[in-house]
């Protein structure tokens, strides 16, 4: 299993939360942004768990609809639909005695809602086409990057719905609020990778690692791992300097060039006036409408900027 990295109070006091209630069948609903950690919870939380003997089962909440999305919770009897050649069954079935991980669960179709729910009150449903009632043990962790409570309050999810699968809600905050995590999922990462490909572990310098203390993360542990990768797979040298991360992400550490303003200005406005002036065949009049100025600014431009045109509204 993956080691969760902690690295700060806040998640110290997260996992904390998250030994105490694998212990107990109750539902779980993570929350936070993409890429903090909710489906690596979800397993801790599993194999933490009396169910860990038995399956962990993801479904992507998100992708399928209507029937798709029955047939993949449900399962279905032989012949019960065109292409239904043997008895399938679904995630509630294979997770039978383990964990059922509901991702996404915002995406869950509102068409869908109803039936879902029904079977959280019981745990009996039927495959599709059957009359067998089945009854099965399944614990369910849900998680989503979206705020439930508005698609509530917006008609998109039901509020009893949310309720069943909110008992116990864990937020995890985004990377960007628990930067003293950095460092060590940094050195964590690259002891990862050093012995998943078998390549000596590079050191990082303090002022490329000062970098990633500072970066925002937007797609938290996941960017971070990811470019970590690539810096790992595509640098030669026992070292990861400032020099070794790729320009698509310094960029945002490097000074900008220096630019004047009033030259931007004068650029643009040059551009402005010598389009209009083309389009109206150097009606200066009509231009100096369509630019909404005065004639006379106009005049004053084409000096200032020293622009000059033929009575077509062409540079000369
Ligand atoms: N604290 C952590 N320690 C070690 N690895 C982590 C940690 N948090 C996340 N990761 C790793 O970061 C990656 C992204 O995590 P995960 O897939 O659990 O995110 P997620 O919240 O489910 O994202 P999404 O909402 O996009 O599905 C995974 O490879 C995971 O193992
Ligand atoms: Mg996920």
């Amino acid at each position: 299993m993956q080691e969760f990295i902690i690295g700060s109070d806040v998640m110290r006091f997260i996992i904390d939360g998250v030994h105490q209630v694998a212990k107990f069948d109750v539902n779980v609903l993570l929350t936070g942004e993409s890429g903090t950690g909710k489906e690596l919870l979800a397993r801790i939380i599993h194999l933490e768990s009396p169910r860990a003997k038995n399956r962990f089962v993801p479904v992507n909440c998100g992708i399928l609809s209507g029937l798709l999305f029955e047939d993949k919770l449900f399962g279905h009897e032989k012949g019960s639909f065109t292409g239904a050649i043997s008895r399938q069954m679904g995630c509630f079935e294979t997770a039978d005695k383990g964990t059922l991980f509901l991702d996404e669960v915002s995406g869950l179709p509102l068409e869908n809602q109803v039936d879902f729910l029904r079977v959280l009150e019981d745990f009996r449903f039927s495959r599709i086409g059957g009359n067998e009632q089945i009854e099965v043990d399944v614990r369910i962790i849900s998680a989503t990057n979206k705020d439930l409570r508005d698609l509530v309050k917006q008609g998109e999810f039901r509020e009893d719905l949310f309720y069943r699968l909110h008992v116990v809600p864990i937020y995890i905050p985004p990377l960007r609020e628990r930067k003293g995590a950095i460092a060590k999922m940094v050195n964590h990462f690259l002891d990862q990778l050093s012995s998943r490909y078998g390549k000596p572990r590079p050191v990082v310098s303090p002022e490329a690692m000062d970098i990633f203390c500072r970066y925002d993360w937007p797609g938290n542990v996941r960017e971070l791992k990811n470019l970590l990768e690539r810096v790992f797979i595509l640098n030669a040298e026992d070292t990861i300097g400032v020099e070794q991360l790729p320009s698509d992400f310094i960029w945002h550490f490097k000074e900008p060039p220096a630019m004047d303003l009033g030259e931007v200005k004068k650029k643009a406005e040059t551009r402005a006036i010598l389009d209009v002036l083309s389009r109206v065949q150097g009606d200066r009049e009509r231009a100096a409408q369509i630019l909404n100025i005065s004639p006379r600014t106009l005049r004053y431009k084409l000096n200032r900027y020293g622009i000059k045109v033929n009575s077509r509204g062409s540079v000369v």
